[in-house]
């Protein structure tokens, strides 16, 4: 056994302890109240880059949630990589669906139960271990390394945005490697070729300037909840198509090996997604194969819709406003700033003329698509191969991690989006969980990967 393979066995224990102590704490990024909980989250992971030797890591103040950043460049004429992860995780309603308390790390067969036990706190935390791990051996890393974690990633991501347009120097480096993906099974090692971006927006009704009872205006009043009604269903019909002028106009036809793939599927991938959503059948746009419809067609879907009255019992108004939140995921062709002009314009084509409607854009990000032949994607992909035996695969994802294009757009290096959740792994759902086993080979993968980029 090597040396490196040893320290990892003898501290799977320690490792485990250190994500726990993580995930206790509950930073959930949109909630105004949990603002304290984001900062003790981001010393958190301060902490232990100080332990790794990253002797300057610190805090990074910004307009939200702080930025962490770290670095080790002591490994002269290696290249340097730029690892980035995040340390905010999603709301955690509805509670009453967990099986053990959101932020109560519970080990259960083989996984480890909490908000952000994959996503990405479990997914960072490996990347920690493997650094630590390779420290701790050779006293030295193979590489120059650059860490920045950031706390809003799933609220948009606005701070580090900023960060990295005004301050790019800061961040130079070879090659941005990013922990925050899937493999299509445990036995499917896999690098991710592409990510949708997407925009989120918020489409508002008002109608009457007050609430109104339902008999004394009902056959006069305008309806917004009803309204909202008639625009979703306008803008996407029951195929799956969108009706958003000038949406599919810039989307690229994807290559025939992509096609073939999508078509063959040899991964039995369209089986397993309607197995883990329990469906008979799969929405959307039939003459397309599910795997290209997750990974490289638009997207259009109503998250919530506020409005009107949902206590117990009955009460006969007619809601004065009403608003939904409706997102699109795009293919890396389609432009956010542009998509949501589109969608601005058919939201008020298709609204009743009866109604005022507003459309906010609450963020937006775009898509990347990852070319596989430079040096960072062949050393990952090496050492997938390595840990697990198989060949990986070079596959598109439908979720989007708008940091990845910036880093591409801005600092002009490959984006390695190597991640090692699993597709039942109930990311943003009740009872999120992450594998050990996928744990404890993510820490052997990156290591062995960033060892390889130091050869
Ligand atoms: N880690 C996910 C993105 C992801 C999920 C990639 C599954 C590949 C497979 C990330 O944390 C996420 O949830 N991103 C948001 C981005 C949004 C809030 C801008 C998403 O995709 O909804
Ligand atoms: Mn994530
Ligand atoms: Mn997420």
């Amino acid at each position: 056994m090597t040396q490196l393979e040893t320290y990892i066995t003898e501290h799977e224990t320690a490792f485990l302890e250190d994500l726990k102590g993580w995930l206790r704490i509950p930073s959930i990024s949109t909630l105004p109240e949990h603002t304290d909980d984001m900062v003790r989250a981001a010393n958190y992971a301060v902490a232990q880059l100080q332990r790794i030797g990253f002797a300057n890591a610190g805090l990074i103040t910004t307009q939200g949630h702080p930025l962490v950043y770290g670095e080790w460049l002591k490994a002269a004429g290696k290249p340097t990589i730029l690892v980035y992860g995040h340390y905010d995780v999603q709301p955690v309603d509805p509670v009453n669906l967990w099986d053990s308390p959101p932020f109560e790390p519970t080990i259960r067969n083989g996984n480890i139960y909490c908000r952000g036990a994959c996503d990405d706190k479990g997914q960072t935390m490996l990347v920690f271990k493997a650094l630590e791990s390779l420290m701790s051996v050779n006293g030295t890393l193979p590489v120059n390394v650059r860490v920045l974690i950031e706390g809003e990633e799933e609220a948009g991501g606005e701070s580090i945005e900023a960060y990295v347009r005004t301050s790019p120097e800061t961040l130079a480096c070879d090659a941005a490697f990013i922990c925050d993906t899937h493999m299509p099974a445990k036995d499917i090692p896999a690098l991710i070729s592409g990510l949708r971006g997407i925009i989120y927006t918020e489409v508002q009704v008002d109608g009457a300037k007050r609430d109104l009872h339902s008999g004394s205006y009902g056959g006069v009043a305008p309806n917004p909840l009803h309204a909202l009604a008639i625009i979703i269903s306008r803008l996407k019909d029951a195929d799956g198509h969108i009706h958003i002028p000038g949406l599919y106009d810039k989307l690229r036809k994807p290559t025939h090996a992509e096609k073939e793939f999508w078509h063959n599927d040899p991964l039995h991938i369209n089986e397993a997604l309607r197995e883990e959503m329990g469906v008979a059948r799969l929405a959307g746009e039939l003459e397309y194969p599910p795997l290209e419809r997750i990974a490289a067609r638009p997207t259009l879907e109503v998250h919530g819709i506020i409005g009107g009255f949902v206590g117990d019992g009955a009460k006969t108004v007619i809601p004065a406003t009403a608003t939904a939140k409706i997102s699109l995921r795009l293919p890396a062709d389609l432009k956010s700033a542009e998509v949501f002009g589109l969608f601005e314009r058919a939201v008020q084509e298709v609204a009743p003329p009866d109604v005022a409607v507003t459309v906010r854009s609450v963020h937006g990000g775009e898509g990347i698509l990852v070319t596989p032949d430079s040096p960072p994607i062949k050393a990952a992909m090496e050492a997938l191969q390595e840990t697990y035996g198989k060949e990986p695969v070079f596959l598109r994802e439908g979720g989007s991690i708008p940091i990845a294009a910036l880093f591409y757009e801005l600092l002009g290096v490959p984006v390695v989006l190597m991640g090692f959740g699993l597709p039942d792994d109930n990311l943003h759902a009740p009872n999120e969980k992450y594998s050990l086993d996928q744990f404890f080979k993510g820490v052997r993968t990156v290591a062995s990967f960033l060892e390889k980029m130091g050869r």
